[in-house]
């Protein structure tokens, strides 16, 4: 089924994910929170092609500027916990997903929009990206994990300072703190996503998703993230990728990695 506030494009096995609705900042309505649940819960885990997604922006203006605070309105306590519950699944999705996921940030990315950067797995400012969690300014709290992944990026004592005054930063001061992983000129994100995108492409894609369980394992509190190395690691030592991996540095030449 097609998507309304979606585009989707294919290149070269990276397909490219663009929040399309640049008239609201690319605000993270009902629909695309939907339309995104239904693209990395049905569609993206089909094409098993993919080196990996990239996430962006419409226009230059924003990334995403938030929740679409027009449908706020009408929440009380118990349609707004449940709307966070439904946000936080989606961005888990994103998190879990097996393949790389990097977000290309242009612009504004607040609110919804600095929590969907951060559960990509990796984020690409360009100069002008500004990040925030401006949700006090409205008398609420960031509800798609916010509160939580903002404090593993940059630490507690600043990410306490930026939800509490709502403060954005630059992107050189997000980099400085460990927020985003590389700053580019404006225009160039998706080139950069797509540079390491190709650079992650050339390892065992077995390991590239063992890394991603593990890591995300250290976040989980019912779970031991060394006891889940220990495990990946024996997982990933009984590949076949594994077998070509070791033989091709014996051999002195390049693997050919086939994903089993
Ligand atoms: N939800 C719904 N609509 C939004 C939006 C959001 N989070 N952010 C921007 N928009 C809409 C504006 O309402 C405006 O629509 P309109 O032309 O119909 O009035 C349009 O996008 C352009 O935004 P505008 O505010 O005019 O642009 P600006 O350059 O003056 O300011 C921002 C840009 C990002 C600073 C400002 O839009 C803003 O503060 N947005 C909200 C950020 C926020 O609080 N996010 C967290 C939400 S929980």
């Amino acid at each position: 089924m097609a998507y309304e506030n979606l585009l989707i494009t294919e290149e070269d096995h990276i397909l490219i994910l663009t929040i399309n609705r640049e008239q609201a900042l690319n605000a993270l309505n009902t629909q695309t929170m939907q339309e995104l649940h239904r693209f990395f819960s049905e569609d993206a885990p089909k094409r098993s092609h993919l080196k990996g997604i990239i996430v962006t922006g419409a226009g230059e203006k924003a990334f995403v500027a938030g929740a679409d605070i027009k449908e706020f309105l009408g929440l009380d306590a118990a349609s707004g916990a449940e709307m966070a519950s439904f946000g936080q699944a989606v961005f888990f999705l994103i998190e879990r997903f097996p393949k790389p996921v990097i977000a290309a940030v242009n612009g504004f990315a607040l609110g919804g929009g600095c929590e969907l950067a951060m559960a990509c797995h990796l984020r690409i400012a360009a100069e002008d990206a500004r990040f925030g969690q401006p949700e006090v300014n409205l008398g609420i709290i960031p509800g798609y994990g916010g509160t939580q992944r903002l404090i593993q990026y940059i630490g507690k004592s600043k990410a306490v300072e930026l939800l509490m005054t709502g403060d954005m930063l630059g992107a050189s001061e997000a980099w400085r703190l460990g927020l985003v992983n590389h700053v580019v000129p404006n225009g160039l994100t998706v080139d950069k996503a797509k540079e390491i995108l190709n650079k992650i492409a050339k390892k065992g894609p077995v390991a590239i998703q063992k890394v991603i369980e593990s890591v995300n394992a250290y976040f989980q509190f019912d779970e031991d993230g060394f006891a889940r190395e220990v495990r990946e690691f024996g997982n990933t030592t009984g590949t076949a990728d594994f077998r070509e991996g070791a033989a091709a540095f014996i051999e002195k030449r390049k693997p050919t990695f086939t994903g089993k």
